[in-house]
């Protein structure tokens, strides 16, 4: 067996394949032992956390009905383990050699991690905790990326500690911070790329600038410190595929300014920025990834990634009754629905989960939910706003929409909820983030 083979064969079983005796040279038994081993993995998950089979022919709508009987709750969400499957196996369609470092800031429900961890996903970690969280999860410290560039000492103890060695940097006083506590640490340069190109960008908080980083080389060979690669993140919801093209030719650059200094570098860190439900967009994102990396990198050069939304968008549906509702007048906004026609009415409906919840993505990730209705109805749309359950004027989740009348007591479901909700999600005013129930949609696991 080849030693690329082998390595393969690590990054996607936690290392557990390369201990058996069936890695010796045959193929076919090494695939076979480690499809059952994560089978049974999933199996353990499948039982711990509750996960309900979710057969092809039941909708959304008529899952959640069937769960409103059974929980006395305002507010929870649907999640489909089978969608984090289906997005690895995708990925390991089309990015077969870069491996992906789970981004736990995305969304570190329990459900998330453990399939992952399960299916061989590697994860990165952006604090002391993230860092626990997945070590408690078993996994091995070289399947942990430390990416934040701005680290807390207390944190980077505990990295070195628990040999969490792979981490990011892009500033002199890092470096210092790295050579005083972790100095056998392998450091990985972020540098800012062209991020106009995303819902959410980075560049200026973090990411060193190209014209920057051949100092920034120099002092960490100064200090004797290990730089083993570059890192960049073209923006979170990135919608131009060239932003991974020129953020490429700007990692080849460094990897030359390196050379130049003695220094050899190892590791492509592509990031995140990948859709969770654009097919067509990772399509074109993967291509240019594949096709660059091969144009511009040798084949002992590690490629990896930090996909956060790409796993999480897609598998979290939100649920969410009305709690409360209030008739205003159009023209003026006020209270007198005896007084104010049909036509003239606007409705205030006050929902179990919102802006300080799971909705937390309106103010931070530039997201605009769509409410959808849980039971069709021939009512026709009427002006409303949605308001979530807090005591604050700006727990708004959709002002000025079109929504068939509703009453208290009605639910209304959220798709795409995954990515950035929970994760950030507060108790403010007692309202707590709502709880998961776990399902999981068909899939091959043969092919996993
Ligand atoms: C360092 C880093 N890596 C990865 C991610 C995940 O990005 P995405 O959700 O776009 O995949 C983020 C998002 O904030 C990040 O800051």
């Amino acid at each position: 067996m080849s030693k690329r083979t082998i390595d393969q064969v690590d990054e996607t079983t936690n290392g557990t394949t390369t201990t058996n005796e069936t890695t010796e040279n045959n193929g076919t038994v090494e695939k076979k032992f480690k499809v059952s081993n994560i089978q049974e993995k999933l199996q353990s998950i499948k039982k711990e956390l509750d996960v309900k089979p979710w057969a092809p022919e039941v909708s959304i709508q008529e899952l959640i009905t069937s769960l409103l009987d059974k929980n006395d709750r305002d507010a929870f969400f649907v999640a489909d383990i089978g969608v984090i499957m289906k997005q690895w196996q995708k990925w390991k369609k089309h990015l077969p050699n870069v491996t992906p470092f789970y981004a736990v800031k995305c969304n570190p429900t329990v459900g998330i991690l453990k399939v992952l961890e399960a299916l061989g996903s590697s994860f990165d970690c952006a604090s002391r905790t993230e860092i626990e969280t997945v070590l408690n999860l078993g996994v091995d410290p070289t399947r942990i990326i430390y990416a934040n560039p701005c680290k807390q000492i207390s944190a980077l103890k505990f990295a070195r500690t628990n040999n969490v060695k792979l981490m990011t940097f892009d500033n002199v006083s890092e470096l210092e911070k790295i050579e005083k506590f972790f100095p056998e640490a392998e450091l990985v340069l972020r540098i800012a790329p062209d991020d106009s190109k995303a819902l959410m960008r980075f560049g200026t908080k973090f990411g060193v600038h190209i014209d920057d980083c051949a100092d920034l080389l120099e002092m960490a060979k100064e200090m004797n410190l290990k730089v083993v690669g570059v890192s960049f993140h073209v923006g979170s919801g990135c919608f131009d595929a060239v932003a991974y093209d020129s953020a490429l030719t700007m990692v080849k650059k460094v990897f030359d300014m390196a050379k130049n200094l003695g220094m050899e570098l190892k590791l492509v860190d592509v990031g995140g920025g990948f859709s969770g439900s654009n097919d067509e967009m990772f399509g074109k994102f993967t291509t240019v990834i594949r096709e660059k990396t091969a144009e511009l990198f040798d084949s002992s050069v590690r490629i990896i990634a930090e996909p956060g939304r790409y796993f999480a968008a897609s598998s979290h549906t939100l649920a969410v009754t009305v709690i409360s509702k209030r008739i205003v007048k159009l023209e003026d906004n006020r209270q007198h629905p005896r007084r104010t026609s049909n036509n003239m009415r606007q409705y205030n409906y006050y929902l179990a989960d919102g802006v300080y919840g799971s909705f937390n993505n309106i103010q931070f990730d530039h997201a605009k939910p769509t409410p959808l209705l849980l039971k069709p109805t021939p009512k026709q749309p009427t002006p409303c706003t949605l308001f979530g359950p807090t005591c604050d004027s700006i727990d708004v989740i959709a002002r000025d929409i079109q929504v068939p009348e509703l009453k208290i007591g009605d639910w209304l479901y959220f798709a795409e909820m995954g990515a950035y909700t929970t994760a950030s999600a507060s108790s403010f005013n007692g309202f707590c983030p709502p709880p998961v129930y776990y399902y999981c949609s068909p899939v091959d696991e043969d092919q996993l």
